[in-house]
Order: C-alpha cells, then structure tokens, then sequence
C-alpha cells in the first residue's frame, strides 16, 4: 500500500484548492495570509488577504503605514492583536535589515505574532524547509489515522503529534506535504461529517476501524467563557456622535467603540438612563432623549461571551463636550476602525448618518 505522504499529496493534487497565498513563495505574502488564516475561515479570510496585499504590498510598505490604517484593513476580521504583531513585526524587520524578510526557521519564529505553526508554515511554504506544520486540521487527521486519543491540548499531546508530524513529514516536498494535510482536514477529514466514505486513507485509518472518527482527537479541556455585559450609548448632539479608543489590556485594544457601561448582569432600559456614568459624561441638568435601539445582541469570542444592548441618547445642541470621548461628524464615523459588534450595529441601524 502506498504511504500516507504519497495519498496526501496524490489527493491534494486532484484536489487541493487553490488559493492566492499559494501562488507566491513570497514569504511575506506567505506571513499574511498565515496570521489572517490563524483564525479566520479560507472563505472570509480571501477578500481580507487580497486587500491586504493591494493596501500593503511589501514588508516596508506595511512598516510605514499607521497602526490605525492596518485595523481599519482589519475590521472585522477579529483578534485583532494579530494585526498589531504584524505591524510591529514589519517594523521589528525594516528596523533589523532594511526590510528583507527574514530566511532562518529561528527568525521567523522570533518575529511577533508567529508561533511554532506560523514559523513552519512560513519556512516549509517560502522555503521549502523540512519542518511539519501541525494545526488543528493536522491534530485531526493524525489523531484519527493513527488512533491517538492523547489530548492534544496537553503538553504530552502536543509533544506526540509534533514528533509523529515530522516523522511523516515528506523531507523532499515540505510545502506540498504541508498544504496536502491542511487541505486534506480541511475538506476531507473535517470535525463534523467526515466524509470517510471517500476518504482514499480509509484503508489505513484507525478510527475508521474502530469507529471512533467523531470520538478523536480528544480534547482535555474546554477553556472557561466569560459573560460580559456591554451598554452602548449612541449620541446624537448636533450633527455629531461621541467616539472612544479602547484602551488597557482587553478585546478590541486601539480600536474605538461607542460610549460604553459595562456592568456585571444586564441590565433594563431604565437602570441605563440612570447610570451615574452617564451624568459624568454629560453633566448635570441636561435632559437626554433615549431611545432603547437593540437588546440582547450576542457577540461570542473565543473566550468571552458579550450581550450587548444599543440606546441612542440625543443632546440638546447646545451641550458640552464628552470628556475624554473623541467628536465626531456623522459622515466620518466611517473612519474610525471598530469592533465587528459595533460595525454590525451601524449596519443594523439606519441612524448612522441621521
Ligand atoms: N489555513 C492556514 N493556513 C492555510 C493555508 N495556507 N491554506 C489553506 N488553509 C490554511
């Protein structure tokens, strides 16, 4: 029987996809389009890497632009702390050697933003390095041919799937072995509904044996969510809204959000319109129109889970400003990079540009 480098790479010929990030051994294109795919799907992730690449096309054309250029590039992409590692890696190269993108596995590695995966990534595709990329579509169809049921969220998982991953990592065609097996979980060996009755490594495969194809690969456990509870205020004084950059060691770091109360459970309409941050904000004797917008928007990241409710408040004209918020023309909302959650809200609602 032939080997299982030789299926993977006679299946991903026949059917691999084929993607823009592929077509290039630039390793900085390369660099791109693996931070965008580090957690965003092929699909959504496509339009984000072309535009990307048109906007910045080169290490020091992204080194010289604004970090508030690469998160509008961003928006909605999440995890944002992925474009801020790639802007200050760009800048971490130019700095170091003029903006040559670096060539040994320890460099990659060493620039921010890239772990053991990326480094591989980027080293086997660019370079055709001998070193096995091992995510979670690798994880998955090795746990699952071989009938591995470490957890691989684990340090001896992990350490298991990484020796086992280079053991059949085909050292002669490193990027065409990788893309094979990323491909091949992708759209073969996939979490849910394999499709193992046209699977060409069903022959070999352990869990097709066995039956354990939706016990495998084991995870040991589930990572705890946080429930936040977010009140967005949308103003409308005069023509004008009220805008906030995030700050602190949080979700959406640099990027800006409307007027927000954070509280501990949800909390009603009228419990809002009482809160004593909002007299801080606009000051006492002033009468607000509220109006409640939308309740109840989930909003699921990785590790929290945020119900948002959205209230326009309307100022007379005469108001003063917000202090520390940031004055903004209706038409110029646009401008400012933001969350999915509050990018989604403008689109909802047709108050933006009232
Ligand atoms: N996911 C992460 N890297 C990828 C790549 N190079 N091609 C397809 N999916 C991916």
């Amino acid at each position: 029987m032939a080997l299982f480098d030789e299926i993977i790479e006679q299946w991903f010929c026949e059917n691999g996809r084929s993607l823009p990030w592929r077509e290039t051994k630039d390793p900085y294109r390369i660099w791109i389009s693996e931070i965008i795919l580090q957690q965003t799907r092929v699909n959504q992730g496509y339009q984000y890497y072309l535009r990307f690449i048109e906007r910045f096309p080169d290490v020091k054309t992204l080194a010289s632009g604004s970090e508030e250029e690469v998160l509008h590039c961003w928006q909605g992409l999440g995890y944002y702390s992925r474009a801020r590692n790639l802007h200050q890696a760009a800048r971490d190269i130019v700095e170091m050697t003029g903006g040559v993108f670096p060539d040994s596995y320890e460099k990659v590695r060493a620039l921010k933003g890239v772990g053991d995966y990326t480094a591989a990534a980027i080293c086997s595709f660019a370079y055709d390095m001998p070193w096995a990329v091992v995510d979670g579509n690798v994880y998955r169809v090795l746990a699952r041919v071989f009938g591995i049921s470490t957890p691989i969220d684990s340090t001896k998982g992990r350490k298991e799937f990484v020796a086992l991953a280079n053991e059949l990592l085909d050292v002669h065609h490193p990027a065409l072995y990788n893309q094979a097996i990323m491909d091949f979980g992708a759209l073969v060996c996939t979490p849910q509904s394999p499709r193992c009755g046209n699977c060409p490594l069903s022959g070999m495969c352990v869990a097709f044996e066995t039956g354990d194809v939706n016990k495998l690969p084991v995870k040991q456990h589930k990572t705890k969510q946080v429930v936040r509870y977010f009140n967005y205020i949308y103003v409308r004084a005069n023509g004008h809204t009220f805008l906030n950059k995030r700050r602190g060691n949080d979700v959406w770091r640099n990027l800006y959000e409307l007027p927000l109360i954070e509280t501990d459970r949800e909390l009603s309409a009228e419990e809002v319109y009482a809160h004593p941050a909002l007299r801080e904000w606009i000051g006492e004797g002033v009468s607000p129109v509220f109006t409640q917008l939308l309740r109840g928007v989930k909003h699921v990241l990785s590790h929290q889970i945020i119900y948002a409710n959205f209230y326009l408040m309307e100022l007379p004209a005469s108001v003063r400003l917000m202090p520390g918020f940031l004055l903004v023309p209706h038409e110029r909302i646009q401008d400012y990079p933001v969350s999915r959650l509050v990018a989604s809200f403008f689109e909802k609602s047709d108050l933006t540009f009232g």
